[in-house]
């Protein structure tokens, strides 16, 4: 027995280095031997036992013992894993995912150790589903435990998927290497094999070896590091709490760090490349004090000792929640004083904020399946505003929340949109889960909840859910019942996660006492594509309602109309304010028309209150005079987050042809009394979108005529403008975008300014710290000129500062010549002195330009498979890339070129729901010119008289 432990031990503990992984196949020669014999199995009259991409249910992993020895000068690594797994149902093999491994050694032994065949195991591939089975001559019996062991080797990733590579160069022009994993969604079987699915959580105990001059980071603390042999330390991590395969990491680099306590005593940690440690700061900062507050809102302890956050050179998204050692791209986490803006800032805390609130909402409790990643990606997203509110108000987080609603509505009114729960089964169709659908929509609607339910019973029936489905997976349902406080017989009397109080059903009673059916409700919006549209009219005391699926590529009159609004119907948690007091009304919508009350004496109604309710409000029978009335005559009679409402509102029913182009633009007209940011950047972004779509156009009197008008409409704002970083974050976001509009259409002033500050810039050699607000500005003026656009191509090769590259980049990809912006274009595709972590920005970038717009998509086009080989099909940069590079194109012909693409990469396309979301985007944008651009034109004409 003690032999047999000790064979174990010494199978697992040995070392790494040295054995040459060979890879055994279905293509593998020697025939198969009976159990007992004395040569290895062979596999050649074995077929895969398994057929389907989910993995059999009847084997669960409860502990994996992982070893990795990266070699960072090779750039490959080594590894074994043993894996206890719970059989439960009698079987001869075990499948499991692996992905590009080879796998060198596989063997089971049982409880005791005892070893269940003799021979090395046959391992069988079956890479269209990356997985691999392994072969027991013996059965393995329902009801026990064994442990299966596998050595292994790869490549570190080229890409930024699974276990891969990243390099940063230092000040002296070393280039330096260092590994780090991302596995979300599915790729933690390109590290280790494993049951790569969320709801297989298990218990992770991890060892990594390294040379002397590098650290490294897991999940968990480094609990022992002893010397393996000359030059090759191990270090031993604590084992993991449970939690699902996705959050593992591990990084090797050569890192330093900042580190302060929690007042729980959580250990923090925030790392970057030497040279970039005094950026640190802010970072750790932030993430004390969210970890306090996530602590005491959920009322759950952060259940590990410690949380390092790591900047990493290369990373393809923003940032990711790996339990314990969250990682991060160096633009969301370091935060450098003197070049980063206020919105980097707010970015950096934003971001934090998000990864943090994953350690309960995604971590603790995940969801039971990628079709619910909403359940992971809503809330995180929803908690970066709740968080940054409590933690730095001054950062006025709140002002963005309606953005994030507005961009979920962009994407909801076309048809392409999907459910926020929507089936996802390979791992294209589960990268494509993250989207805005699951992050914004799931937010906002989220929000609206919170608002049903109040502050109160939202906070404590999410707690409710945290608590009851901690290492756990959950369902959408789990979380419905949570929140009414449904109890199920075991719960109450349990008397653990139930409270006789339902403070939910009493709160149904400020919807007017309507009954309140939280899973019906929730479901509408959950299971349900699309978001409603309420129009509303005026009849005597009463104000009819009616909902119908809102729509911006589809007219009443369409003959595809009434097909696209059977079935759809919402439970909509209306509110409403009138002149006639101060209390926001509520209502229950559960029918496609309605009425209320609300009585003679009322002048003005606005519905959907600061838009806390996930639906789009159309005021007829002249219901948008009346607004326009009221806000040129007393606009501050509603909040200011009911006028940047209405203004979305207004616009969104002018692209769906419900209201005239006229309308829209007249309701805007009261701007020049506003002066809250958040309004008047909404009515400004309508403008300047305007003026961007007809720049890529040949109208050049509209073009002249618009610029014209929005510089002269908006004088007064744009002189009242510094050139500083002064005043409060709202002031400072405003500044930022006014004064970068106002130099975009060629404002003299503006220019002037600009000019100015970009000479003190290039006299300094690029050492000036002009204000951070305000430098992109400067720099995309300064990039006109060969000079300027050689000057800041350098400096952006030399600098430390991400935040200030980034505004660099931002200024190159504004030149006017299309030679140097084809050299971006080709800068990034190389991936040396532009990352290719930045490419799908630098031609998105590009693309917004007039000048490169046309070169950004020739260049997708001609580049097609080598962008999807870096960044894989369903990802986040390709889906950018497809729908930038496409979002402002508008004329039939360019309809049909896109059309043509896809056609030519068909195959690809009909997996990809960006390609469907390409082309109801331009479709829409055609009908906008179609129906919008003789109005633009004749309004233009009229107020320039
Ligand atoms: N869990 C995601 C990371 C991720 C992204 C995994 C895409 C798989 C595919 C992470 O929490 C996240 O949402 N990151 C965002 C940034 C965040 C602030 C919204 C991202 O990477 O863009
Ligand atoms: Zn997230």
């Amino acid at each position: 027995m003690v032999l047999v432990r000790l064979l174990v031990l010494s199978l697992f503990h040995m070392s790494l280095g040295g054995s040459q992984p060979t890879q055994s196949s279905q293509q593998a020669s020697s025939p198969p031997h009976p159990a007992g014999q004395q040569s290895p199995l062979g596999t050649s009259n074995l077929s895969f036992p398994w057929s389907r991409l989910r993995l059999p249910r009847y084997i669960i992993p409860l502990h994996y013992h992982l070893l990795l020895h990266p070699n960072l000068t090779s750039l490959s690594f080594t590894g074994s894993v043993q894996i206890q797994i719970d059989v439960q149902n009698n079987t001869n093999w075990v499948v499991l995912h692996s992905k590009g491994l080879q796998i060198s050694k596989a063997a089971i032994v049982d409880q005791n150790f005892a070893h269940l065949s003799d021979q090395v195991l046959p391992v069988l591939h079956n890479p269209s589903h990356e997985q691999i089975g392994i072969f027991s001559p013996r059965v393995l019996s329902s009801g026990q435990k064994y442990f299966l062991y596998l050595e292994f080797g790869a490549e570190l990733s080229e890409g930024f998927y699974g276990f891969y590579k990243s390099t940063y160069r230092t000040s002296t022009g070393e280039t330096r290497t260092l590994a780090s994993t991302h596995f979300e969604p599915t790729s933690a079987r390109m590290a280790f094999p494993c049951f790569d699915e969320p709801n297989f959580k298990a218990n992770f105990s991890v060892r990594i070896r390294r040379s002397p001059e590098y650290i490294s980071l897991s999940n968990m603390p480094v609990v022992k590091t002893f010397e393996v042999n000359a030059g090759v330390l191990e270090d031993q991590f604590d084992a993991s709490v449970k939690m699902s395969t996705y959050l593992v990491a591990f990084v090797i680099c050569d890192f330093k760090y900042v580190t302060a306590t929690t007042s729980s005593g959580v250990q923090v940690s925030i790392y970057a490349s030497p040279e970039k440690w005094p950026q640190t700061r802010y970072a750790l900062e932030v993430a004390v004090k969210m970890l306090d507050f996530y602590e005491e809102y959920f009322n759950i302890h952060y259940p590990l000792p410690k949380q390092d956050l790591i900047a990493i050179p290369d990373f393809e998204s923003g940032a990711m929640e790996n339990w314990g050692l969250t990682t991060y791209r160096e633009t969301s986490l370091l935060f450098d004083p003197l070049t980063s803006s206020i919105s980097d800032k707010l970015w950096v805390t934003m971001v934090i904020g998000h990864e943090l609130a994953h350690q309960w909402f995604g971590n603790l409790v995940t969801m039971e399946w990628w079709n619910d990643i909403w359940l992971n990606e809503g809330f995180a997203r929803y908690m970066e505003y709740i968080s940054v509110e409590a933690t730095y108000p001054d950062l006025k987080v709140e002002e963005y929340l309606l953005h994030t609603c507005f961009s979920a509505v962009g994407h909801d009114s076309l048809n392409s949109s999907r459910p926020i729960s929507s089936p996802a089964e390979n791992p294209t169709q589960i990268k494509q889960m993250f989207d805005t659908v699951s992050y914004d929509k799931g937010a906002c609607v989220l929000h609206m909840l919170r608002h049903f339910l109040t502050d109160d019973v939202f906070q404590r029936g999410i707690v409710r859910y945290l608590r009851k489905y901690s290492y756990r997976n959950a369902h959408n349902q789990d979380l419905w019942d949570s929140l009414a406080n449904t109890c199920s017989e075991e719960d109450f009397i349990s008397g653990k996660h139930c409270y006789s109080s339902s403070q939910a059903s009493k709160n149904a009673y400020l919807f007017a006492g309507e009954h309140m059916d939280l899973t019906a409700m929730m479901n509408t919006w959950i299971l349900q594509k699309g978001i409603p549209l309420v129009t509303v009219t005026r009849k005597g005391p009463h104000l009819l309602l009616r909902q119908d699926r809102f729509l911006r590529t589809v007219l009443p009159s369409d003959r595809l109309w009434s097909t696209l609004q059977q079935g759809f119907l919402w439970h909509i948690p209306l509110t409403y304010k009138t002149d006639a007091s101060s209390t926001i009304h509520r209502h229950l919508m559960t029918t496609p028309t309605d009425s209320i009350h609300i009585g003679e004496e009322v002048s003005w109604v606005k519905v959907n209150t600061d838009m806390t309710g996930y639906y789009v409000v159309h005021y007829e029978d002249g219901g948008w005079d009346e607004m326009t009335k009221l806000l040129r005559e007393n606009h501050t009679a509603l909040s200011y987050k009911d006028r940047t409402h209405l203004i979305h509102n207004a616009f969104q029913l002018v692209t769906a042809g419900h209201l005239l182009l006229d309308k829209g633009l007249d309701l805007i007209g009261y701007l020049q009394l506003e002066t809250h940011t958040v309004p008047l950047l909404e009515g400004i972004g309508y403008l300047e979108a305007f003026y961007r779509m007809t720049e890529k156009r040949n109208e050049l009197d509209v073009i002249s005529n618009l610029g014209m008008y929005i510089l002269r409409f908006f004088r007064a704002v744009i002189d009242r403008q510094t050139w500083s970083d002064r005043g409060s974050v709202s002031e400072r976001r405003l500044r930022s975008e006014v004064l970068s509009l106002a130099c975009h259409l060629k404002d003299p002033p503006c220019l002037e300014q600009a000019r100015e500050s970009f000479k003190d810039w290039l006299q300094s050699n690029g050492t000036l710290n002009l204000p951070t607000d305000v430098v992109d500005t400067v720099f995309s003026v300064g990039a006109q000129d060969d000079h300027g656009w050689v000057s800041l191509l350098h400096t952006y090769n030399m600098s430390l500062s991400e935040a200030q590259k980034s505004k660099i980049l931002f200024a190159l990809t504004c030149s006017r010549d299309t030679n140097k912006l084809h050299r971006l274009l080709e800068l990034g595709l190389e991936g040396k002195v532009i990352r290719s972590q930045d490419l799908s920005s630098v031609i998105l970038m590009v693309a917004r330009n007039p000048r490169g717009h046309r070169l950004a998509w020739n260049f997708v086009k001609k580049n097609w498979d080598t962008l999807v080989q870096k960044f894989q099909l369903g990802s986040f940069c390709i889906r950018n890339i497809l729908i930038g590079t496409t979002g402002q194109f508008s004329s039939p012909e360019e309809l049909t070129e896109v059309q043509h693409f896809f056609e030519s990469i068909k195959e690809q396309a009909s997996q990809l729901r960006a390609a469907q979301v390409a082309l109801d985007n331009v479709q829409k944008n055609v009908r906008w010119f179609q129906r919008n651009l003789e109005s633009l034109r004749n309004w233009l004409n009229k107020q320039l008289q």
